[in-house]
């Protein structure tokens, strides 16, 4: 399973890409905003600060909802980097400018993806990565995990080769669960990729291999 990490804050990416485990970072205009990167050329600047950091796939996400828009924005982000995949949103243009940029070898992100036929969609128009946002289901009373599930059974059906993001992971449990059911990749806080980390038998443990090497030495 991949991890990527859902923000464009420069010192969490950092520290996940420190740990060792990080194949690439998604952004969105509200992850942008919440960092204060505001104003098309600082947030370009943003994207390829991030790339720098990392090694993987670095989704940025387009402002336009129009298909000329979509393509003159896509074309550009993807002149900014390599690692550069197109973020799309899952509306008929978007679409459009999915196969478009695919015909390309341009690699295409869709995101707000909330239903299986969406994803469907998606794979039939050759994006790289869908995008359900499973947290987002789960705040409106519907089971987010459910719909990785449906996307898992219909892209195995057929063979399709886009990759499932599990998107808007809100905790922890989230990434096992995602693991569980064969999300291909996870984006989500620092908070949640740290928290695969804990234990308290671990700790507990450590403490006492170090209290019973002091005893001897
Ligand atoms: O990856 C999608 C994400 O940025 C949305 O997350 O927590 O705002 O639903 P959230």
């Amino acid at each position: 399973m991949k991890f990527f990490i859902d923000t464009a804050n420069l010192a969490q990416i950092k520290e996940a890409q420190a740990l060792g485990v990080l194949d690439g970072v998604t952004t969105n205009p509200s992850l942008m905003a919440k960092e204060g990167i505001t104003g098309k050329d600082n947030i370009l600047k943003h994207y390829v600060a991030i790339c720098n950091i990392v090694d993987g796939d670095v989704s940025a996400e387009v402002i336009a909802t129009d298909f000329d828009g979509m393509v003159r924005e896509g074309e550009a982000l993807a002149d900014l980097h390599p690692q550069i995949v197109v973020k799309l949103p899952m509306i008929a243009d978007g679409i459009k400018a999915c196969k478009y940029f695919t015909d390309k070898g341009i690699r295409v992100n869709m995101t707000l993806v909330f239903s299986a036929g969406q994803a469907l969609l998606a794979a039939k128009a050759g994006a790289t990565y869908v995008s359900p946002f499973i947290g987002r289901l789960d705040d409106i009373s519907t089971d987010g995990l459910n719909l990785i599930t449906e996307i898992r059974l219909i892209y195995d059906n057929y063979g399709y080769e886009t990759e499932i993001l599990a998107a808007s992971v809100r905790h922890t449990m989230h990434i096992i669960d995602c693991a569980k059911l064969g999300a291909d990749v996870m984006t989500g806080p620092l908070s949640a990729i740290m928290g695969l980390l804990k234990h308290p038998l671990t700790d507990i443990g450590l403490a006492q291999f170090l209290a019973d090497y002091k005893k001897g030495n």
